[in-house]
């Protein structure tokens, strides 16, 4: 059997604004999600977070659910707008209290608390007054930071700035498609790059604050490749990896930004010219801080055409993904990971990573006798860890593996659409059911090792 490491950290991962409710509970400011989830068209399903898994009146429940699972780490993330409700001034009792107990309630456990600090639901009022496109952001970022440290850096071995800060950036102020909702690559631009800036110096005052406490950044990779070998198709896959991957990896490993996708963004006129208007002197090298680990989140690859293809070809000029594709539309490629990890450490060498989330969105729903056979999350999960054991064994440091989701919750944008938990909710009373994923996992972080999955299903069949 393919053991893992000693000590190797199993985990699961949810976010605060996707499972929390009680969004006006409390003292809790609103926060841009908030807004844009009651804007009329913005949500797959019109729906919105403010009771979501309901886990603000749930927490020992869904902590039990943890303990049930084996985990030994709990990814969570706090709510700024709890914090901080209107993003600045004085901190709100309730909220930190809120997370104190939560923390220490995992300890009594035995899970360690992971915490991210940004998982996007950035005060309403820090928005309102220019949000992460201005530089005064980074302020308000590290006063959150310093915050929560305060309280809880005592007790939390491990915390991350930013979730995924080029969807925080592409996705909300490039393509539209998160809050806030907007279609400008100059704020997008500027978005990214003072969330990398609060990032380092909210590095630096959290290790004055706690010095034993890891500290990271989780960024969502997509390791790509052209759909064939023609110089056409490599440009794609060069620019497409550029944008995504490079333009945060490289500064944060003190590269600076690429100057391929610079140049880019100057021909689409995104940009002036090569010298980025919001990077001021020393930027970078605070970007650069150096951290503990870097947190990947990984749940798919590209395989990219180009658009400039021979008049003879008539392939649509799109990414292209051939295999199996969860019910998002996210291609199923656990080569992909193993792919990510080995770059990661072959070319900018964290001193350690986590994969702090991978998991797969399917509907699976209870048959008759209550029993979710999600069979097709199973093999994507084992085909993860498998990729993840062989990283491993090809002497990436890899230190943990966060599972997406522990329960379905608020998918952003897709509403309650895309269910990615192991754990199956009803929406109607906010029952939760391990799916035989759970199951599944359960096994695996028992064992510490990879069990033979066909066994393991006709067993569990049986
Ligand atoms: C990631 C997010 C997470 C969840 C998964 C499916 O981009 O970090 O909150 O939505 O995707």
């Amino acid at each position: 059997m393919k053991t893992f490491p000693d000590h190797f950290l199993w985990g699961a991962a949810t976010s605060a604004f996707q499972i929390e409710g009680a969004t006006d509970e409390d003292g809790r400011g609103p926060s841009v999600w908030d807004r844009f989830t009651a804007e009329p068209g913005r949500i797959r399903d019109g729906s919105d977070a403010r009771v979501a898994c309901d886990h603000y009146h749930r927490v020992d429940q869904d902590l039990d659910a943890l303990s049930w699972l084996g985990v030994r780490s709990y990814r969570f993330s706090i709510a700024w707008p709890r914090v901080l409700p209107t993003g600045r001034g004085a901190p709100n009792a309730a909220g930190l209290d809120f997370y104190d107990r939560l923390v220490d309630a995992l300890l009594a456990r035995g899970i360690e608390p992971f915490v991210t600090l940004n998982h996007w639901d950035l005060p309403l009022a820090l928005h309102d007054a220019g949000g992460w496109p201005a530089r005064d952001t980074v302020g308000a970022f590290v006063h959150y930071a310093e915050v929560v440290m305060r309280r809880l850096g005592d007790r939390v071995r491990r915390v991350c700035t930013h979730n995924e800060p080029w969807c925080i950036s592409t996705l909300g102020f490039g393509k539209g498609e998160h809050a806030p909702g907007e279609r400008s690559w100059p704020r997008a631009l500027a978005a990214a790059h003072h969330l990398l800036l609060s990032h380092g110096h909210a590095t630096l005052a959290i290790r004055a604050i706690a010095p034993a406490t890891e500290v990271g950044i989780v960024l969502n990779l997509v390791p790509t490749e052209p759909a064939s070998p023609s110089e056409a198709d490599r440009e794609a896959a060069r620019a497409f990896d550029g944008g995504f991957n490079r333009w945060f990896l490289d500064p944060l490993y003190g590269r600076g930004y690429p100057l391929d996708v610079v140049f880019d963004h100057v021909h689409a006129g995104h940009v002036p010219g090569p010298e980025l208007p919001f990077v001021h002197d020393g930027d970078l090298r605070v970007i650069a801080t150096p951290t503990d680990y870097l947190g990947i989140n990984y749940y798919s690859r590209a395989v990219m055409r180009s658009a400039v293809v021979p008049e003879a070809d008539n392939s649509p000029p799109t990414v292209v993904a051939s295999g199996d594709k969860t019910d998002i539309g996210w291609e199923v490629a656990p080569s992909g990971l193993h792919a990510i990890l080995r770059r990661v450490h072959a070319e900018y060498a964290p001193p350690k990573l986590y994969i702090t989330e991978n998991g797969a969105a399917y509907g699976t729903a209870p048959d008759a006798t209550g029993r979710v056979r999600d069979l097709a999350r199973q093999r994507y999960l084992w085909t993860h860890f498998a990729a993840t054991h062989q990283a491993i064994a090809d002497g990436v440091p890899v230190a943990g593996f966060y599972l997406w989701s522990l329960m379905d919750n608020f998918e952003w944008g897709e509403g309650y659409t895309q269910r990615f938990g192991i754990f199956w909710v009803d929406y109607a009373t906010q029952a939760r059911l391990a799916k035989d994923s759970a199951h599944l996992c359960r096994r695996i972080i028992r064992a510490n090792a990879l069990v033979d999955l066909e066994a393991d299903l006709t067993e569990a069949a049986a």
